[in-house]
């Protein structure tokens, strides 16, 4: 396929697109006849790769942490360039583009709301006022403050600390007791401002009750209000202090009532945070011997982990296609077409270092992509940070796909000096 601004198509302004839905939606834009435009840094946009540059059919250069700014050299590029849908493809961004939206006319989210879905704390309180099942949860300034939260009860012990303001597991602690709590809400406050364009964030950290059992995650695509789900995959992740993703899996194994009910709730929550014209993603956790999934957390944006490719592959539907038709204002096409199954599992060290040799072996049915290369500094392994890569399997059911991913990770090596 070849990837390239659509000659004639309407245009979308996408608000970074730099992340791993990017591409996804670069591919998506291509398929429908759509053109794409950027909003983001200089500076970030000299350093997209040359993929990403080339499928742009304008960019607009702005300063995307100073709010008022952004909307006005962003208003003004679309009175040049007059795209017909506007979307968010950077988590701390949504509220930008629910506003950006109001502003020229275009379809989008309730600018009141969006912020609800970066800020973990509007969440909780946006989850409450909607009656999602979610965790309970209380903030705390300070480590002080966290202890006398602890020490009510209210929580129960273990407990999840986070920051407010976050994506990729970073500085997520799951806590046992007392001892390691102080040193859970340093790092959840370590984050002042976020990569690369220095936007700054909430520091405010977040306790909540610890929700046990299987997580899954699963997207919505709402067009007008109505809110249209998507398949359900299955999370794994690491099951220490920090939860690493360890690798997805669709279709995600759950019967079809329990999993309509994942995908109910995902509903719910996307809507909850005033998601109108766009995409959310959900995670939910659902403890044992129950049925009612607790939802983790939404964003109102595609993916990452290249879930998008995940799905596609095991279903046939494109969530960037239907994502992209939302913010057109057109109804998104969710309709399964194949009833395969896909699985991705990450290729994660041990430890920090410097990594010094990779080899994945070539197996049918198997594609395998590295996200560090020979030289470059691995972090410790206490958020999504650490991966070097991963393999994605496709294979008939669900199991095979985790086996076949599974295994070719096993005869990978990853040195880590
Ligand atoms: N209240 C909770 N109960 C149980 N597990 C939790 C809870 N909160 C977080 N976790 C675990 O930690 C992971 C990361 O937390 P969360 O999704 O809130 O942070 P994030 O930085 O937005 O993550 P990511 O971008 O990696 O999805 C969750 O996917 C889940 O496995
Ligand atoms: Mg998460």
């Amino acid at each position: 396929m070849t990837i390239g601004a659509g000659p004639r198509g309407p245009g979308v302004l996408v608000i970074e697109p730099m992340g791993n839905a990017g591409r996804f939606l670069v591919e998506a834009a291509d398929r429908l006849g759509l053109r794409l435009y950027a909003a983001t840094h200089a500076e970030v946009h000299d350093a997209y790769p040359p993929w990403l540059r080339s499928a742009l059919a304008g960019v607009c250069a702005t300063d995307l942490t100073d709010t008022p700014r952004a909307l006005d050299d962003m208003e003004a590029f679309c009175r040049t360039h007059a795209p017909a849908g506007v979307v968010a493809c950077f988590e701390l961004f949504t509220p930008l583009a629910a506003l950006l939206a109001e502003r020229v006319g275009l379809p989008g989210n309730d600018p009141r709301l969006a912020r609800a879905a970066r800020n973990k704390v509007l969440m909780g309180e946006a989850f409450a006022a909607a009656g999602v099942p979610a965790p309970r949860w209380a903030v705390a300034r300070d480590p002080d403050e966290a202890a006398r939260v602890a020490a009510t009860g209210a929580l129960g012990w273990p407990l999840v600390v986070k920051p407010a303001e976050q994506g990729g597991s970073w500085g997520v602690s799951v806590v046992d007791g007392p001892g390691t709590l102080a040193s859970a809400v340093r790092a959840a406050q370590r984050f002042t401002h976020a990569r690369p364009h220095g936007l700054a964030l909430d520091t405010t950290a977040l306790l909540q009750e610890y929700i046990d059992g299987a997580e899954y995650s699963c997207d919505t695509v709402v067009a007008d209000g109505v809110a249209h789900p998507l398949p359900v995959v299955r999370k794994d992740t690491t099951s220490g202090r920090h939860r690493i993703e360890t690798g997805h899996t669709c279709p995600s194994g759950l019967d079809e009532e329990l999993a309509r009910v994942v995908q109910d709730t995902a509903a719910r929550a996307a809507l909850a945070v005033g998601v109108r014209n766009g995409i959310a993603h959900t995670e939910l956790k659902i403890p044992p011997g129950t049925r009612t999934p607790y939802v983790i957390e939404t964003g109102a944006r595609l993916p990452g982990d290249n879930l998008c490719e995940l799905v596609e592959a095991a279903t046939g539907v494109s969530e960037a296609i239907a994502c992209l038709q939302a913010v057109l204002g057109r109804v998104p096409d969710t309709t399964p077409t194949a009833s395969g199954a896909a699985a991705i599992r990450f290729l994660l060290p041990d430890h920090g270092g410097v990594l010094r040799r990779t080899s994945v072996p070539p197996a049918p049915g198997t594609h395998a992509e590295f996200h560090l290369r020979p030289g470059d500094r691995v972090p410790e392994p206490a958020d999504s940070a650490c991966r070097i890569g991963h393999v994605l399997a496709r294979a008939a059911t669900a199991g095979g796909a985790g086996d076949l991913a599974a295994s070719v990770v096993a005869r990978s090596r990853v040195e880590v000096g």
